[in-house]
């Protein structure tokens, strides 16, 4: 009878082999795995996204030179870089039109706008729709038709009005309430602001085609 008390059997004798072999390849794969996410000097070489750029905006008709992080919405830049705080921050998330503003004569939410990809554009906010100290006919329209209540979404429907008129789209009252559809009045001035829009329509078009 053998006794195989102080030697391995070939079955422990393997498994250990196993295990040992198994470290060593645990063990070299740990410089593979950390090749694969860099040396910390090449993580510190990887280029810094908020690295400011400096961008010129053309806005109302002048020319506005900022420095922003490139990641700056639109809105972001009018409002914190700018000084122009009409256009409102309602949602940020594009969903209720208090940022709308003019890009080249359309519409855009500027919450959802990298300011970047507005440059060498014509952009047009609440502040440059009254020329030499006379209110746009949008505006007065919505003082005289009392189209707002609390005021915070007016500057967005001010502006997004002006376009639904100069895109053909004020010709009734369901085409009004389609095209406005995207600007959201908490306050529910609805009829009122399709009023205002009725009564703006002919003065705006009358200027468009006037050019
Ligand atoms: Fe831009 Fe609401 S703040 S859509
Ligand atoms: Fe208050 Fe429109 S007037 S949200």
């Amino acid at each position: 009878m053998t006794d195989n008390t102080d030697s391995p059997t070939t079955s422990e004798f393997d498994r250990r082999s196993f295990i040992l072999m198994a470290g060593a390849a645990g063990t070299a794969m740990v410089p593979l795995t950390a090749r694969a996410a860099g040396t910390p000097a090449e993580a510190a070489a990887a280029p810094d996204a908020s690295a400011p750029v400096n961008v010129t905006l053309r806005v109302n008709g002048a020319s506005q030179s900022i420095s922003i992080d490139p990641r700056t919405t639109l809105l972001d830049a009018l409002r914190e870089h700018i000084g122009l705080t009409g256009s409102k921050k309602g949602c940020d998330h594009g969903q209720c039109g208090a940022c709308t503003v003019l890009i080249d004569g359309r519409r855009v939410v500027s919450c959802l706008t990298l300011a970047l990809a507005a440059e060498g554009q014509q952009i047009l906010t609440i502040e440059g729709l009254a020329k030499n100290g006379k209110l746009h006919p949008m505006q007065q329209a919505f003082i005289d038709q009392d189209a707002f209540q609390c005021g915070y979404c007016t500057p967005g429907q001010i502006v997004s009005a002006v376009a639904c008129v100069t895109e053909g789209h004020a010709n009734s009252d369901d085409n009004i309430r389609e095209y406005m559809s995207g600007n959201i009045c908490r306050c529910a001035a609805y009829p009122n602001i399709v009023a205002a829009v009725k009564q703006a329509a002919p003065a705006i078009l009358s200027d468009q085609q006037k050019g």
